[in-house]
């Protein structure tokens, strides 16, 4: 089977490795690719926002399977492109990837089947939203601001106070986030522990990947801006099979009823970010691809053919008993660039790779690139080191012993990644 992966980062790579390793994969492409997925697959100099370009490519090579990895170009339409043209996509199509194109359209889908989530109104106008978010801060009740579009993980606030979201309303409203902000969510804050859940879906049936849990602030503590994710561990001990039994009946049933009911052509995976509460598991956002890094502890307990589990999600015959796992744990430690989230420098030469490799972990590139034969930091997040252990502490230690061989200048790792699931390991001794 021919296969092309669209994307650049760590979940791209941690994709085309595993994809690498089917026997059913004659030729892996990769567009754009990066210098780390260079190594298991032939990298196409096509942008993923190139749809056109994309399909072309794909109906040259005949390609047979194509698997989108971010969220923009499902929201903008890729499978709709390439399935004019006859072509396989993994991935929804442009209108049920709404469902994280559009936190409003997600939301308006929990309520009509029932799916918990936390309360929220939504505003297109900014005096009734600073009123309402007021009324609510006033009544002892913090509220969550989200801008409704697509905004690179950038348009949500936590706010700490009414000011807070005020401040933030109004940058919406002004257009920091473009068309994304004209259409705003005040949520309900809930509290919890959150954990992450992929689910593949071929619109009859719905699997649950294992459980995940990345963390998202920059700094050691859970301290610092938002990131995409600095780290994942897999499994989240905050999904206990109680939890787990819930997610499936409260969470993943009704959302395959609702996409069925509404005939939502969703044919990929369904990401649900998961806050845990003294009532149970409520949903914070669907995403329509793979949870960055969440999949690379995921994938590297996947004990299946990747190939085979993708190609029968895209044609309607997915089964669960094709998904199976390994019962070691994962975790992925993100070294970053120096400022990120904010702004950092590039190209700088990134050392002991193979020595990391050589530890037994494996590292997923996430931005790099190799310039005159070297690879160079290119990206803010820039590799995701992974490892297993018998236990998690191992796992984690594993990872870390990795971590330490690489270094390039400025580089940065938060060292406490798995700190959660280590509170909740039964103490020794
Ligand atoms: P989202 O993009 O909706 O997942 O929001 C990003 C992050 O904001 C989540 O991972 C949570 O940490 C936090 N968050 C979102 N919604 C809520 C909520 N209703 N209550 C508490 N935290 C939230
Ligand atoms: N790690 C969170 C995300 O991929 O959205």
């Amino acid at each position: 089977m021919k296969v092309l992966v669209v994307g650049s980062g760590g979940r791209e790579h941690a994709l085309c490795w595993k994809l690498s390793q089917s026997p059913q994969v004659d030729r892996l492409y990769c567009a754009p690719g990066n210098a780390g997925i260079a190594e298991v697959a032939e990298c196409v100099p096509i942008g993923v926002g190139e749809l056109d370009k994309l399909a072309d490519f794909a109906a040259e090579q005949k390609i047979d399977l194509t698997v989108a990895g971010p969220e923009a170009p499902l929201c903008a339409g890729l499978t709709d492109v390439f399935a004019a043209r006859g072509l396989l996509v993994f991935g929804p199509d442009r209108q049920a990837a709404q469902l994280e194109g559009s936190k409003d359209f997600a939301k308006q889908f929990m309520l009509r089947h029932q799916i918990p989530t936390a309360r929220a109104a939504t505003f297109t106008e900014l005096e009734p939203a600073l009123a309402y978010a007021r009324s609510e801060f006033a009544a002892g009740r913090p509220v969550v601001v989200k801008a409704d579009g697509l905004a690179a993980g950038k348009g949500v606030l936590v706010a700490g106070t009414a000011a807070e979201a005020e401040a933030f309303l109004r940058q919406c409203f002004d257009g920091a986030f473009g068309e994304a902000g004209i259409k705003v969510l005040l949520e309900e804050r809930l509290e919890g522990e959150e954990a992450s859940m992929l689910a593949l879906t071929d619109g009859r049936t719905i699997v649950p990947l294992v459980s995940s849990q990345d963390h998202k602030r920059a700094w050691d503590g859970d301290a610092g801006p938002n990131t995409g994710g600095m780290g994942a561990y897999s499994p989240a001990p905050v999904v206990t099979p109680e939890i787990m039994a819930r997610i499936e009946r409260e969470i993943l049933q009704p959302f395959l009823r609702g996409i069925q009911e509404e005939k939502l052509n969703f044919r990929g995976v369904i990401f649900v970010g998961i806050m845990v509460t003294s009532d149970g598991p409520r949903v914070l956002e669907f995403n329509v691809r793979f949870g960055d890094p969440e999949i690379q502890p995921v994938l590297r307990r996947f004990e299946g053919d990747l190939c085979e589990v993708m190609y029968r999600t895209a044609t309607g015959a997915l089964r669960a008993e094709d998904l199976t796992w390994s019962e070691e744990p994962a975790v992925s430690v993100v070294i970053a660039s120096g400022g990120y989230p904010g702004s950092y420098g590039r190209d700088y030469p990134i050392s002991g790779l193979a020595e990391a490799a050589a530890t037994g972990a494996v590292v997923f590139h996430a931005g790099t690139a190799r310039k005159n034969g070297v690879v160079v930091n290119a990206g803010g997040r820039v590799l995701g080191v992974s490892a297993r252990g018998r236990n998690i502490r191992e796992a984690i230690a594993n990872a870390y012993r990795a971590v330490d061989c690489i270094h390039f200048t400025d580089c940065f790792a938060r060292r406490d990644i798995g700190h959660r699931a280590l509170a909740r390991e039964p103490q020794r001794d």
